[in-house]
């Protein structure tokens, strides 16, 4: 069976890309139709997908605003595929908020959207303060004072779970 898969993502600094690279490979493994947009860029008719995966990090403790606009102007059209959702952020890089179901901003996002995908994951991001502007990077390295993480502005580290990623995209094969 041929099926198509759209993958859709806001990225900023690139890790929510990163992943839907990765998922996007994992996915080729079993269907060769893959593709992969910014939601800058999206102007199909969603339902020529089979699937469709929405993946976007936060920022100041929400989703990119036209990911909210995509989903909540195209929800009919979500609602009659497979459809998944994941959200990139730090504060999932504790063991304690890594999942749809203790995630905040997970579980904001879908209070405030009238959306519910098949599958929502989680994963935690990248913190490289040295992409940082100015302002950002003290306010970053406020958030990670308060959240008891790294302040040193050196630090580069990338707090993504591979295996997880892994771990979605067969889910995501097997929708
Ligand atoms: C300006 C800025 C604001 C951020 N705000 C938050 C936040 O409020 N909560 C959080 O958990 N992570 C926050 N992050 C961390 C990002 O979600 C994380 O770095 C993620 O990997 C970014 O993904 P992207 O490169 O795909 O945009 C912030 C990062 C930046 C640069």
């Amino acid at each position: 069976m041929n099926v198509k898969t759209g993958i859709i993502y806001s990225s900023v600094d690139g890790q929510t890309l990163k992943i839907c690279n990765k998922l996007r490979d994992e996915l080729l493994q079993s269907n060769p139709n893959v593709e992969l947009f910014s939601i800058d860029n999206f102007n199909e008719n969603i339902t020529n997908y089979d699937r469709l995966i929405i993946g976007a990090s936060i920022r100041y403790g929400v989703h990119n605003k036209k990911i909210i606009d995509f989903i909540n102007t195209n929800q009919k059209q979500l609602d009659s595929i497979k459809t998944a959702f994941f959200s990139v952020n730090l504060v999932a890089r504790k063991s304690e908020k890594n999942t749809p179901t203790t995630n905040p901003y997970v579980i904001k996002f879908f209070k405030t959207i009238d959306w519910t995908p098949t599958i929502v994951e989680v994963f935690a991001g990248k913190l490289d303060y040295k992409k940082y502007p100015f302002f950002d990077r003290i306010m970053i390295q406020f958030i990670m004072w308060i959240t008891k993480g790294p302040t040193n502005t050196s630090s580069e580290i990338e707090y993504t779970n591979w295996d997880k990623v892994t771990a979605f995209g067969i889910q995501l094969s097997n929708l």
